[in-house]
């Protein structure tokens, strides 16, 4: 299912924090009951093995707090643009810095 606008035609943002360099940014969305997955994602994700592809994010800001994309990722988003990211492949922070991190979930979806 597509992500709905709200009645002011803007989409719904959600919010978290997290501990730099800690946790994938996977885990920290589902830690937070954050939704990453569209439907079909849901059920059919791989648990975070990097080899499904349903749980790509595009970075809107913070991309220097993340890590370099892995080698699966690599190989995975070759022709995908590169603010696009695979959630589970991603950490957020590496311990010494701290700032905000923006993404868009599903960018796959947008027209
Ligand atoms: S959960 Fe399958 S590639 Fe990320």
């Amino acid at each position: 299912m597509k992500p709905k606008a709200g009645g002011d035609g803007k989409y719904p943002v959600d919010r978290t924090s997290a501990v730099s360099g800690e946790k994938l940014m996977r885990t920290i969305m589902a830690d937070n009951k954050l939704e990453l997955y569209g439907t079909y994602g849901k059920v059919m994700n791989c648990g975070g093995g990097g080899s499904c592809g349903t749980c790509i994010v595009e970075v809107v800001e913070g991309k220097e707090l993340l890590n370099e994309r892995t080698n699966t990722e690599v190989k995975y988003l070759k022709k995908k643009p590169e603010s696009w990211r695979l959630a589970c492949q991603t950490i957020v922070g590496n311990k010494e810095n701290s700032g905000k991190v923006v993404i868009q979930r599903l960018p796959q979806w947008k027209k």
